[in-house]
C-alpha cells in the first residue's frame, strides 16, 4: 500500500509517498481502507523532533493519529462492527492507504469524509477535558483557543451540556463562533476586562487548548488553578493547574456523531490534501490558524 513515511525529523520536506506492508487488525482493532485522514498539531511536533523524548518513533515513520474510511478486517472480540461499515475513529499511522484503528464509531450521515476524517481527535480530547473539569449545567466556561479542531468540539460539546460558553480567537473568526453559540472574544493581553465584560457573575471553568501562555490569565479569571485545565502547555503546573494527554473519552466518538446527526455539532475542514501534499498539509497546520480542520483525502471510493 501507498502510506506518507518520514525517515528522518526534520520540516515537512521530510514527508513522501512510499510503498509499506498492509498493516492488520489484531485483537479488538479494525482495519479500514482509508477515505480521509487529518493533521493534528502532534504528528507536526513528532515528525519536526520536539517529542524525540517522549514518544520514540521507529522510521520510517507513517503520522496520523486518526481516519475514515470504511471497515475491511474485524479484529478478534471486536462486536458492533463489520465489513463494509463506514466508521472513524483512532489509532496510529493513519496516513496511509490502510489503518488499523483502536476505537471507531459509526460515520454520521450528514457529516462528509473530509469532516469525520478529523473529528476523532477533537471530540475525544474535547470531552476528556469537560470531564477533567467536571463542566456541569448552568456553568460558564471559557475556551482559550475556541475555533481550533479541539475548542470547537469542546465549545459544542459543552453548550449541548447547558454550559455558557466564552471562546477566544482571532478577529476573523467571531462570527465562527458565534454560530456554535460561543460569545467570542480575542485572546491576549486583556483577557480578563474582555470576558468580565461578556460574564459579570464571574467565570467557573477554563480550558486552554492553544498553549500560549494564558495559563496564569486562567487562574486569575476562574479564581482557582483546580478550575484550570490546559491540553496544550506542559508548563501548566507551575501555576498548579493539570495537563491531560492520555486518550480515555472514547464514548465522544459516538456522542459527536449523534449530536452531528440531530443538527448540534459540526467541524470545520479548512483545506483538503492528496496524499502526496502531505508536506503542504503539514505546513498549514503549522501555520497555527487553520480555519478548521486540515484533511487528507487518501481515496476517493
Ligand atoms: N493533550 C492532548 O491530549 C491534546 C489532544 C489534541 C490536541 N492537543 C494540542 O492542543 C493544541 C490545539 O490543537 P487543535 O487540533 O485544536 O489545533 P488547531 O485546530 O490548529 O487550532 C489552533 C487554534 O489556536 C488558536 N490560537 C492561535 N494563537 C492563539 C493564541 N495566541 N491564543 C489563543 N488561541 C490561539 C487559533 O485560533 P485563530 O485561528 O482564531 O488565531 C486556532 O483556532 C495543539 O497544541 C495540540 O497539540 C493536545
Amino acid at each position: 500500500m501507498f502510506a506518507v513515511t518520514f525517515a528522518r525529523y526534520g520540516d515537512p520536506s521530510v514527508l513522501e509517498v512510499t510503498e509499506l506492508p498492509e498493516p492488520h487488525a489484531g485483537p479488538g482493532q479494525v482495519r479500514i481502507a482509508v477515505r480521509t485522514a487529518a493533521v493534528n498539531p502532534f504528528d507536526c511536533k513528532v515528525r519536526a523532533g520536539y517529542m524525540k523524548d517522549f514518544v520514540p518513533i521507529d522510521f520510517p515513520s507513517v503520522p496520523g493519529l486518526e481516519a475514515a474510511g470504511v471497515v475491511d478486517e474485524v479484529g478478534e472480540g471486536v462486536t458492533g462492527v463489520s465489513v463494509g461499515d463506514q466508521v472513524f475513529g483512532l489509532g496510529r499511522a493513519t496516513w496511509a492507504q490502510y489503518a488499523v484503528l483502536d476505537h471507531v464509531a459509526a460515520k454520521p450521515a450528514v457529516l462528509g469524509w473530509p469532516e469525520v476524517g478529523g473529528l476523532a481527535v477533537a471530540a475525544e480530547t474535547a470531552q476528556r477535558s469537560l470531564d477533567a473539569l467536571g463542566a456541569g449545567p448552568g456553568q460558564t466556561l471559557l475556551i482559550d483557543g475556541a475555533a481550533g479542531g479541539v475548542g470547537s468540539a469542546a465549545a459544542q460539546f459543552a453548550r449541548a451540556a447547558g454550559l455558557t460558553v466564552i471562546g477566544t480567537a482571532s478577529e476573523a473568526n467571531h462570527a465562527y463562533l458565534r454560530t456554535l453559540g460561543v460569545l467570542p472574544t480575542l485572546y491576549g493581553s486583556g483577557l480578563a476586562g474582555r470576558v468580565a465584560e461578556l460574564a459579570p457573575n464571574g467565570v467557573d471553568l477554563a480550558l486552554d487548548t492553544a498553549g500560549k501562555g494564558s495559563v496564569p490569565d486562567l487562574v486569575a479569571i476562574t479564581g482557582s488553578p483546580d478550575a484550570v485545565l490546559s491540553i496544550a502547555d506542559f508548563n501548566a503546573g507551575r501555576h498548579g493547574v493539570r495537563t491531560t494527554s492520555q486518550a480515555s473519552a472514547f464514548g465522544a466518538l459516538a456522542k459527536a456523531a449523534s449530536l452531528a446527526e440531530a443538527g448540534e455539532f459540526t467541524l470545520r475542514v479548512d483545506s483538503v490534501y492528496p496524499l502526496e501534499g502531505a508536506a503542504r498539509a503539514h505546513q498549514r497546520s503549522e501555520s497555527g490558524h487553520p480555519a478548521g480542520k486540515v484533511v487528507l483525502s487518501v481515496r476517493e471510493e
